[in-house]
C-alpha cells in the first residue's frame, strides 16, 4: 500500500490499462514499454485479475494508425470480480447501464495546471464510448485579491484570459457532453466584478452545460447525482465532511451518488446508502497547498452504474485513476505552452 491507500499493483494495472488504446498495435505498446511478448501476456493476465477486460485481436481492415493483419488491443467494460450482484443480474436487460467520467479542480491558468492529463482522461473516456463527463468545480484558478502572490503563480490573469482559455482549449469531442458546476476559485471572478464563467462558456461551448454555483444536480436514468464544491478548509478524516453533509440532507433530497470536489483528494466510500466520491484534482500541487502542507491527489474517476427503473442503484463500480509525480508537466511551462487542444470530430483528430 502507498499513502493513497491503494495497492501498488492495482495502481500499476490502472496506469498500464490507460495506455492500452483500442486498435493500438501491440508492437507499438511493447516498444513503448520495452516489453517482450511473454511480459505483455503477463500484464494482460494481471489486468484481468483486476477486472479489466482486454483482448488482442487481428485486424481485418485498415484503421487509423494500424493496418489489416496487425494484432491490436480491444478493451471491454471494466468489471469487478466481486460485486454486490451476481453477473446474471448485471446482465438483466431490465437494468439501465451508464458509464460516466468524473473530473474536478482543473484550475486553468495556474502554472501547475495539467491540461495534458485532462486530455488523457477524455481520450480514455472516448475510447470506452463514454458520452458524459461531470466536472465538480474550480474550472479556472480565479483571482484572490487577498493573495497578492497569486499572479506570479499563474500564466493567465484575470477573467478574460482564464475563461477564454477554457473556451479555446477544453477537450471537445463529438457526442460527448461535459456538465459542470463552478467552485470557490471560479467564483472569485464574480466577487471581483460580477463576471460569471458560465455566461461566457454557454455562448462559446455548446458541449459544456452549467449545473450551478457550488452545487448542482444531474439525473441519469432516474439516478440522482449531486455535484458539490464545498469551499473552506480540509478535515483530518477524508470522510468526515461528506458524512456531515449527508446527515443534514432530508431523505427526499438525498442523492444516490454524491460527488465532491475542492479537497483535491481521492476517496470513494458508501454512507447511509449514498455512494460518495471525493474527486481528485487535475492540477498539480500549488504553492498555496505546499505552504499549507495539503495533500494533492491528481486523477479522475470512471463510474459504472447499473440501476433499476425506480432509479435505485443495483451495482456501482467507481474506478479510480491516479497520476503520479512522473506524469506531471510542470517544468518550463510545458503544459501551458506545448499542449494542443484535444478535438475529435467524426472520429478524426
Ligand atoms: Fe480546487
Ligand atoms: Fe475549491
Amino acid at each position: 500500500m502507498d499513502n493513497t491507500g491503494k495497492d501498488t499493483t492495482e495502481k500499476f494495472v490502472n496506469k498500464i490499462y490507460r495506455y492500452m488504446k483500442n486498435d493500438m498495435p501491440i508492437e507499438v505498446f511493447m516498444a513503448k514499454f520495452n516489453m517482450t511478448t511473454n511480459e505483455l501476456y503477463g500484464v494482460i493476465e494481471l489486468c484481468k485479475l483486476y477486472g479489466k477486460e482486454i483482448e488482442i485481436v487481428c485486424l481485418d481492415e485498415n484503421v487509423k494508425n494500424a493496418k489489416k493483419g496487425d494484432l491490436v488491443f480491444r478493451k471491454g467494460r471494466v468489471k469487478k470480480a466481486s460485486s454486490s450482484l451476481s453477473k446474471l443480474s448485471i446482465d438483466d436487460p431490465k437494468l439501465n447501464h451508464n458509464e460516466i467520467c468524473v473530473v474536478s479542480d482543473t484550475h486553468f491558468g495556474n502554472n501547475h495546471q495539467q491540461l495534458h492529463l485532462l486530455n488523457d482522461i477524455y481520450q480514455e473516456a472516448y475510447n470506452r464510448g463514454i458520452k458524459t463527463v461531470l466536472h465538480v468545480g474550480d474550472v479556472v484558478d480565479g483571482n484572490y485579491p487577498n493573495r497578492p502572490e497569486q499572479p506570479r503563480q499563474q500564466f493567465l490573469h484575470g477573467f478574460d484570459e482564464q475563461v477564454g482559455y477554457v473556451a479555446d482549449m477544453y477537450p471537445e469531442i463529438d457526442g460527448m457532453q461535459t456538465y459542470y458546476i463552478l467552485g470557490s476559485h471560479d467564483e472569485t471572478h464574480y466577487k471581483n466584478g460580477q463576471a460569471t464563467v458560465n455566461a461566457w462558456l454557454n455562448r462559446s461551448r455548446p458541449d459544456m452545460t452549467f449545473l450551478g454555483q457550488d452545487t448542482g444536480e444531474f439525473d441519469v436514468d432516474g439516478v440522482k447525482i449531486v455535484l458539490d464544491h464545498p469551499g473552506g478548509g480540509s478535515a483530518q478524516s477524508l470522510s468526515y465532511k461528506p458524512q456531515k453533509r449527508i446527515e443534514i440532507m432530508e431523505a427526499k433530497y438525498k442523492p444516490k451518488v454524491l460527488l465532491i470536489g475542492h479537497y483535491h483528494k481521492s476517496y470513494a466510500f458508501q454512507y447511509r446508502n449514498v455512494q460518495c466520491i471525493e474527486v481528485p484534482a487535475l492540477c498539480d500541487k500549488t504553492q498555496f497547498q505546499q505552504k499549507q502542507g495539503l495533500v494533492n491527489n491528481v486523477g479522475a474517476y470512471f463510474l459504472d452504474i447499473y440501476s433499476d427503473r425506480n432509479g435505485n442503484i443495483q451495482y456501482f463500480e467507481p474506478e479510480e485513476i491516479l497520476f503520479g509525480r512522473e506524469d506531471m508537466w510542470d517544468e518550463a511551462g510545458k503544459d501551458s505552452k506545448k499542449v494542443k487542444k484535444l478535438k475529435i470530430t467524426n472520429g478524426v483528430y
